[in-house]
């Protein structure tokens, strides 16, 4: 078996996903970068010197259990590709929350099924959710994705009790608001985008690099003895809860 650890990360092609392989390819693993944005999944494969997964969608168990055989070993996963939609909960089509859902908690739980087997063959390994500020504070007009990501919350807790006994740790990251394509258009660092920096205590909205170093910690043996918990990365954006909420009151859509 190789010596070389290898890293999953889907959503890989943009943003917290292209710099979470950016980061862990620097900590040594070769890093398998799935994204259905295929020429995307490929730029950053050749980036970091990793392996680009055939373009693939997270929740399609098939495409990921084949992807997995045919690895010899996995060391950590990051299940990083996520979405969000901006409708009230009474002007939320159910197709849609079904739709993010299934990319948010159930595609999670498809790779945890596709992965534990293999990261046990090896003594362990180390899983990392991305959750987000939402489950946390909910901020109106987003739609099941607050309610996806807490679900993603009890999904890593669950995930971590019944993984331990495998060495398998899994744990989840909180980013606030964070820069990425993703979120193009409604960036911070001014007064008048749609959640201004005012309301974030470190007075900035968040790199991808901040989310990818947290993940990274999470993926090394320097949190060898953390699992079943949430890095909340938001720039203390959640413990200004008076502010945050005041803003996301008065805030235009
Ligand atoms: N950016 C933020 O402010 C923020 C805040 C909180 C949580 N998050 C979470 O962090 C994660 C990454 O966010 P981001 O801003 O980098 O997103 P992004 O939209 O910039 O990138 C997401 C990537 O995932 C891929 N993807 C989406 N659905 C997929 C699917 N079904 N199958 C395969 N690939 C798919 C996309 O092609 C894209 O490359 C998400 O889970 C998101 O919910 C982001």
């Amino acid at each position: 078996m190789s010596d070389k650890r290898i890293a999953i990360v889907t959503g890989a092609g943009q943003g917290i996903g292209r710099e979470t392989s950016v980061v862990l390819a620097r900590e040594g693993f070769t890093v398998v970068c799935v994204d259905m944005n295929g020429a995307a999944a490929q730029e950053t494969a050749t980036l970091v010197n990793g392996i680009a997964a055939p373009a693939m969608d997270v929740r399609d168990e098939a495409a990921v259990a084949a992807l997995v055989a045919g690895l010899e070993r996995c060391d950590v996963l990051v299940s990083n590709a996520g979405i969000w939609k901006f409708t009230s909960l009474l002007e939320t089509p159910v197709s849609e929350a079904n739709d993010v859902l299934s990319v948010n908690v159930v595609a999670p739980l498809i790779w945890i099924k596709a992965v534990a087997p293999l990261m046990a063959k090896n003594g362990g390994g180390s899983i990392v959710h991305l959750t987000s500020v939402a489950a946390r504070a909910v901020a109106s007009g987003t739609g099941i994705y607050p309610a996806s990501k807490a679900g993603v919350i009890a999904l890593t807790e669950q995930a971590a009790v019944e993984l331990g006994p495998m060495g398998i740790r899994v744990n989840a990251v909180g980013p606030g608001r964070i820069e990425t394509e993703g979120t193009a258009g409604r960036t911070g660092g001014n007064e008048d985008s749609l959640i201004g920096a005012s309301a974030i205590a470190l007075g900035r909205w968040g790199r991808a690099n901040d989310i990818a170093e947290a993940i990274g910690f999470l993926c090394s043996p320097q949190s060898s003895y953390i699992t079943g918990q949430v890095i909340w990365v938001d720039g203390g954006l959640t413990i200004g809860t008076n502010d945050y909420l005041r803003h996301m009151r008065t805030s235009k859509k």
